[in-house]
């Protein structure tokens, strides 16, 4: 019998141009996100502020998860005004993360999206502010107005974003990425460290682009295990690239999470193991959109196989 999340069955899955989706939503996206974030032109007081921030989310980065938010609109028929927003504003509040991981005070890094890190450019005062200002602004994107998005769906793109974002998600897991330093961790706790710092992001886009349309319980259900599902994988891939992958493909300093001595899915099952849990943890998000009996998944479905198989 062919196993249910067989990647390579055809005739179950039709073949989906991945690139020519992407390069679609990505138009919008990144226009979406040029008009939103302050330009610098309108806010002449702002000292350089509206700068940073630019320089912060423009030109770079994979937009994985404003991707994913489109994708779980799309599987469940919603309100495309209302996930571009969403897609944005998670793609801010994933920029603004990135921004302070790389300052001193965390992983002191100097090389982001293949350009010097922020408080490299503008100084960490403006790295610091750039970061509180994108995470307002996160917010603010999700709360037009106007009646383009109903009162119900804000609240829960409001609340699905603020749990991901904070104590919950991913700044708690950052605080104990930092505190783990030097240790060796459990392979629980690095689940759950990796699940908070990098998981609940991916899984809120999965999450938000689906509230933006309606689905049964049963299908939300499997859609949240997908998102924990690649949520968890991305990190482990990460971890992998960091090893495997020089400077110049990630963007980002190679090989820093040996110098740094964070524990990490390589150091505590090493570079193999990780490599077969991250396509266990594939076959695991590919199952939970079966489970989902959505009819529309084969974008969702081709992010994750990518998610999982990316060389940056
Ligand atoms: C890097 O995320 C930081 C982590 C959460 C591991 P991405 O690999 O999605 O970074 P960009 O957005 O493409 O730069
Ligand atoms: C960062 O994890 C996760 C965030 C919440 C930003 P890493 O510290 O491993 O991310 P990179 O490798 O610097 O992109
Ligand atoms: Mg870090
Ligand atoms: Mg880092
Ligand atoms: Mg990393």
């Amino acid at each position: 019998m062919q196993e249910t999340n067989d990647l390579n069955a055809p005739e179950k899955f039709p073949l989906f141009d991945l690139s020519a989706w992407s390069a679609r939503q990505l138009a919008a996206i990144e226009q979406a996100l040029s008009g939103w974030v302050a330009s610098p032109a309108d806010t002449p007081a702002l000292a350089g502020l509206g700068d940073a921030m630019r320089y912060a989310v423009l030109d770079g980065g994979k937009r994985l998860r404003p991707l994913l938010v489109m994708a779980a609109c799309e599987a469940v028929g919603g309100n495309q005004q209302a996930a571009l927003r969403a897609a944005c504003a998670v793609e801010l509040i994933h920029a603004y993360s990135l921004v302070h991981d790389d300052m001193p005070c965390m992983d002191n890094d100097v090389l982001r999206r293949g350009k010097p890190t922020v408080h490299v450019r503008f100084g960490e005062a403006q790295a610091l502010l750039a970061g509180d200002a994108l995470q307002a602004l996160a917010f603010e994107l999700l709360t037009p107005d106007d009646e383009s998005v109903t009162p119900l769906i804000q609240a829960q793109l409001c609340r699905l974003l603020a749990q991901a974002a904070g104590f919950q998600g991913m700044a708690g897991g950052q605080a104990i990425d930092l505190a783990s330093v030097g240790l060796p961790l459990t392979s629980t706790q690095l689940h759950e460290m990796h699940r908070l710092k990098t998981g609940t992001l991916l899984q809120a886009s999965v999450m938000m682009g689906a509230a933006c349309g309606s689905a049964s319980c049963d299908a939300l259900k499997a859609l949240h295990d997908y998102g924990a599902a690649i949520g968890l994988a991305f990190q482990v891939v990460d971890d992998i690239l960091d090893v495997t992958a020089d400077a110049a493909t990630l963007g980002k300093t190679a090989g820093k999470d040996a110098a740094q001595d964070k524990p990490t899915f390589v150091s505590l099952m090493g570079l193999q193991p990780s490599m077969a849990y991250a396509q266990q943890l594939l076959a695991q998000a590919l199952s939970s959109l079966e489970a989902s009996r959505l009819d529309n998944t084969l974008a969702l479905r081709a992010l994750a196989d990518m998610l999982v198989n990316r060389q940056y």
